[in-house]
């Protein structure tokens, strides 16, 4: 299967690739910081270039993408690239001249949302965009504290590394601990969350979660603090592509308004029409914020982003005396880019084909669900898609490993998936939007056949595990270690979780 707009012009091969892949990787060892990631680190990648919804790595091997939420419009497609050609030739600079393309995509971007969200500020990235926002808000309020959720990513910089649970490992970066101004109030997950639907049945989830959030605002003014703001995600993709509550961002919104404090919406990864209802994720929620940041999606692939606000904050940060200079934000390559991309999602009708996509896809894996107790939860909106997998529906034992397992196989099935959310075990689905209905097809189908096929093998492991168990309970320590060598003649994956460990595998069974 070819994307819609690819056919015609593969790129030169000198273009495509520079250097045999053994040669990248070891210069990439070499010269490249081991922290940047990769994908499937043992066993990496290397694309070498895009069309709509499909990747092609040097050998010519096509992947189907269901996960880059940046080349939002299709990767490469020509009207941006187009845009993005014919401003190069003519003018890049930075964006103290007037420049039309400016003006006119605030005017387009605030066109989508409610009316009171007129002024914009424009950034590079998610975490600048971010980072602006707080400053924005510390101004207005003139508080300090910040509320954030928690599982939550908001940017690399340190003011957004401060707000983002989900990568400040509190246990282990012994040199970067929370700060004092920060909060983390509870994610308001009702699947895997703090509290759960099941053992909370008719109570309303969306006030339960949003208690939380009083609690925190009362200790901060208790400890004679101010708050400045709450900021999260409209849903949350980082922890586990959740999709909050009914009521809960509204009960929040109207506590923190409350409280003196300003409501930032973070869209970076979830706005321009992924939810296909509505062009930005916060609506479906029924709240108006009073910040909100946009990044990722915006440029398809360019670094471009922006954050947007009403023009009595904008213009407390103007009187405090501040002037706000960025770079490269809002340069007429950038802009050109970023309406390109506005304008491929109206011409292209993709809110709507996010609905039907997102539905489609839905209904496929709610068929699946029935034959496969593995698959605990199917949620999302639009083309944002959590699967989340389990242990046991009961318990809803996140089966980390089994996902891990899931996304190495589509990988061999030239499918790119990932997981998220704090165990790891949501498969999530947020890809191109020209993504299709026999995307679809290709992709259930594959997940059908490697989800059954690790299920079978956890059953087995299970089972396994079982008499190990019993046998161990009649035996003493060395006994269960000389029981790791029995198991020799297991199957090869038993094999290493109980011969490989064995020490781990003693502790746990006693
Ligand atoms: C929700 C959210 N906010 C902000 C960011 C930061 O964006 P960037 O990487 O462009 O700085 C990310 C990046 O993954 C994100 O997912």
């Amino acid at each position: 299967m070819e994307s819609n707009y690819s056919s015609s012009s593969i790129p030169p091969a000198n273009i495509m690739e520079k250097l045999p892949k053994s040669k990248t990787l070891e210069l990439r060892q070499k010269h490249i910081g081991g922290a940047m990631k990769m994908f499937f680190s043992h066993d990496p990648v290397k694309i070498v270039r895009a069309s709509g919804q499909y990747m092609y790595d040097e050998q010519g091997n096509q992947y189907l993408d269901c996960i880059n939420n940046v080349c939002h419009v299709g990767h490469c497609h020509p009207d941006v690239v187009e845009a993005a050609h014919r401003q190069m030739q003519v003018l890049n600079t930075n964006s103290r001249f007037l420049h039309d393309d400016m003006v006119l995509l605030a005017e387009k971007i605030t066109s989508t949302m409610p009316e009171s969200l007129s002024v914009v500020f424009m950034t590079n990235s998610g975490s600048e965009a971010n980072d602006l926002a707080m400053r924005l808000a510390r101004h207005h309020t003139k508080g300090t504290d910040v509320i954030t959720l928690d599982n939550a990513y908001h940017g690399t910089v340190v003011t957004t590394m401060d707000i983002s649970p989900y990568k400040l490992d509190r246990n282990t970066d012994g040199v970067h601990p929370i700060p004092d101004h920060v909060h983390v109030a509870s994610c308001p997950d009702v699947y895997g969350g703090i509290y759960r639907d099941c053992d909370y049945p008719g109570e309303d989830m969306g006030e339960k979660y949003a208690a939380d959030v009083d609690e925190i605002i009362n200790k901060i003014h208790s400890n004679g603090r101010k708050l400045s703001c709450y900021i999260s995600e409209s849903m949350q993709s980082c922890a586990g592509q959740v999709i909050f509550p009914k009521g809960y961002l509204k009960n929040v919104y109207r506590s923190v308004r409350k409280a003196g404090g300003v409501c930032i919406a973070d869209e970076v990864q979830v706005g321009f029409g992924r939810v296909g209802t509505h062009y930005w994720a916060f609506q479906p929620e029924g709240v108006v914020p009073d910040i909100v940041t946009m990044g990722k999606p915006m440029g398809n692939g360019h670094p471009v982003s922006a954050v947007v606000t009403t023009r009595e904050i904008s213009d407390s940060f103007q009187k405090s005396g501040m002037t706000y200079f960025n770079t490269y934000g809002g340069n007429p390559v950038s802009c050109a880019i970023a309406l390109a991309v506005l304008n491929v999602i109206e011409k292209e009708g993709l809110l709507e084909h996010a609905i039907i996509i997102g539905q489609y896809l839905k209904d496929k894996l709610r068929e699946l669900q029935k034959e496969l107790p593995i698959i605990g939860d199917i949620r999302g909106r639009g083309m944002f898609v959590g699967i989340a997998l389990v242990k046991d529906l009961k318990t809803r034992e996140p089966a980390t490993k089994e996902a891990n397992e899931t996304i190495c196989r589509m990988k061999k099935e030239f499918i790119l998936l990932s997981t998220d959310g704090p165990h790891e075990n949501v498969l999530k689905f947020k890809p191109p939007l020209c993504f299709n209905k026999d995307n679809v097809d290709v992709l259930v189908n594959k997940l059908a056949v490697a989800l059954r096929d690790i299920s079978t093998s956890s059953e087995e492991k299970a089972k396994n595990t079982q008499e190990i168990n019993e046998l161990s309970h009649d035996k003493n320590n060395s006994a269960v270690v000389d029981f790791g060598r029995q198991c020799s003649g297991f199957s090869s994956s038993l094999t290493s979780e109980v011969v490989g460990e064995p020490s781990a595998k003693v502790m746990k069974v006693h």
